[in-house]
């Protein structure tokens, strides 16, 4: 709550960060997968007759591949950091001073993952053999090492183990209860995706003494492991959610959920329901390897992504309120302030660094407080719109509703005054094209509370 808000209208900034995020995070799966792809696939390629023609499929794989994963994969990259710092200054600074050393990891191996991606395409003709199966094989294992640095910090935003604030022990918090589980998953997920660009450009082969047939058998293959393996390994992720978040997905699972977070439940099958038609493609193509057209691979790709979105969309909501699980709410309120009653009262906008200095109980003094208390997690009409959730509102149950909103189960505890839920609840009269200014609503509720007040002394004083 230090900062600007970034303001985005029916998305929401956490929506925007999602859509990119889900976009890279099936190139950045590909880019390294594909380069275990490329290893195997010139080891095996020296061991056939006709290998140079199986060179000539990989060739057409490899210009694939260095566009894709690096275009995009550099486009998207950049627009992650670009949208969570917007969207979370607070989060994206923790991550950054916390994990300083992991990162400046990362950037090196990216910085030689690319290197040895570029050594490695364009020496095709010029290089030996030996040559461009090691850079191949290096390829991978640097690619490899950036995975096994950002999951530290991907899944400690889920489950930071025995980090907590005091005492930032970082290696509690890279090498967290998530972590292993995460890397398998996602190892195997690269070999899926590696396989399945494999078959996107087998599918333009000519038909020859069966060479595409080949081809497209031994990239099916790489479908496989992750296949057999996901179910089990998924399960053991989910044991290490928060048991909080693992009770509402249960929930969702089974309808109880109310309506609600389900919609975690939801994406989460939809990632299952993805994985099995991509294991059904691939054992059809298998067995059937000629029927394999531009339009099967196209489609396998499409739903590929549709799995990564269930996934990672499931992952994401499942942190729901936080950025950081128990730590850091995602409208950038540390929970350990929160917890502090003295903190909670004070009036919201003196707290904020960026203090858009408005006069008390004006409109803009309302609108303001909202954006930088709720936009983070609410949209006016869009993705979870306040609107619809507040039609039943008055401006006296909105102004009540606020101080005890965190008993609601999600929601984070409310910050500020009593000038600022009232400024907050005529706001929201006003997004239902109600005008209440809220110096009436501060009125009505301590002549609210002053009768409660009476009648309980009332009450009190009855035999
Ligand atoms: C950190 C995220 C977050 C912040 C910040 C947040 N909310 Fe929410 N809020 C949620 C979630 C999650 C739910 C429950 C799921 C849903 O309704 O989509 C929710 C639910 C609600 C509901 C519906 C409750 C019900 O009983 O149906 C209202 C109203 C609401 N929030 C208002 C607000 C207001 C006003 C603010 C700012 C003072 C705010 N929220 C700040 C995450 C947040």
């Amino acid at each position: 709550m230090n900062y600007p808000v970034w303001d985005v209208p029916f998305l929401g900034a956490g929506m925007v960060v999602a859509i990119i995020a889900i976009i890279h995070v099936l190139i950045s799966h590909f880019a390294i997968g594909g380069g275990a792809l490329l290893f195997v696939a010139e080891l095996w390629s020296d061991r056939q007759p006709d290998g140079e023609r199986i060179r000539e499929w990989l060739h057409k794989y490899a210009t694939f591949f260095l566009v894709y994963t690096t275009v995009f994969g550099a486009m998207t990259g950049v627009g992650i950091w670009f949208s969570i710092q917007l969207a979370s200054p607070e989060g994206t600074s923790l991550l950054i001073h916390q994990f300083v050393f992991a990162w400046a990891i990362e950037w090196v191996l990216f910085l030689v993952e690319l290197t040895l991606l570029y050594l490695y395409y364009y020496g095709w003709r010029k290089n030996s053999r030996r040559l461009q199966v090691a850079l191949a094989g290096l390829y991978f294992v640097i690619a490899w090492g950036s995975l096994f640095v950002i999951n530290g910090i991907l899944t400690f935003m889920l489950t930071p183990g025995g980090w907590t604030i005091e005492n930032r022990d970082m290696a509690a918090g890279f090498f967290n209860p998530g972590y292993l589980p995460s890397l398998l998953i996602r190892t195997l997920v690269m070999f899926l995706v590696a396989g399945l660009g494999g078959l996107l450009v087998a599918a333009r082969l000519e038909e020859e003494g069966g060479l595409k047939e080949r081809i497209v058998v031994f990239c099916s293959r790489w479908v496989l492991p992750a296949a057999l393996l996901l179910p089990g390994l998924s399960y053991w992720y989910w044991k290490t959610l928060p048991s909080n978040t693992a009770r509402l997905m249960a929930a969702g699972a089974t309808g109880l959920g109310g309506g609600r977070l389900e919609v975690m439940t939801l994406f989460a099958v939809a990632a299952g329901v993805a994985g099995t038609l991509l294991v059904l493609g691939s054992l059809l193509y298998q067995v059937r390897p000629r029927a394999l057209g531009v339009a099967g691979a196209m489609a396998l790709f499409v739903v590929a992504q549709i799995g990564f979105l269930g996934g990672e969309f499931a992952r994401e909501l499942a942190r729901k309120p936080y950025v950081i699980y128990d730590t850091l709410y995602s409208n950038s309120l540390w929970k350990h302030k929160a917890a502090e009653a003295g903190y909670r009262q004070q009036p919201y906008l003196s707290l904020t660094r960026w203090d858009p200095d408005v006069v008390p109980l004006t409109p803009q003094h309302g609108e303001w407080a909202f954006r930088l208390q709720c936009a983070s997690c609410h949209t006016r009409s869009g993705y979870r719109g306040i609107i619809p959730r507040t039609e039943s509102w008055t401006p006296l149950s909105g102004f009540k509703w606020l101080e005890t909103m965190d008993q609601q189960g999600v929601p984070p505890p409310f910050v500020g005054t009593a000038e600022d839920r009232a400024a907050i609840s005529s706001y929201i009269q006003s997004l239902h094209g109600k005008n209440v200014g809220a110096a009436e609503i501060l009125a009505e509720a301590q002549a609210d509370g002053r009768r409660r007040s009476d009648g309980g002394e009332t009450r009190e004083v009855m035999p």
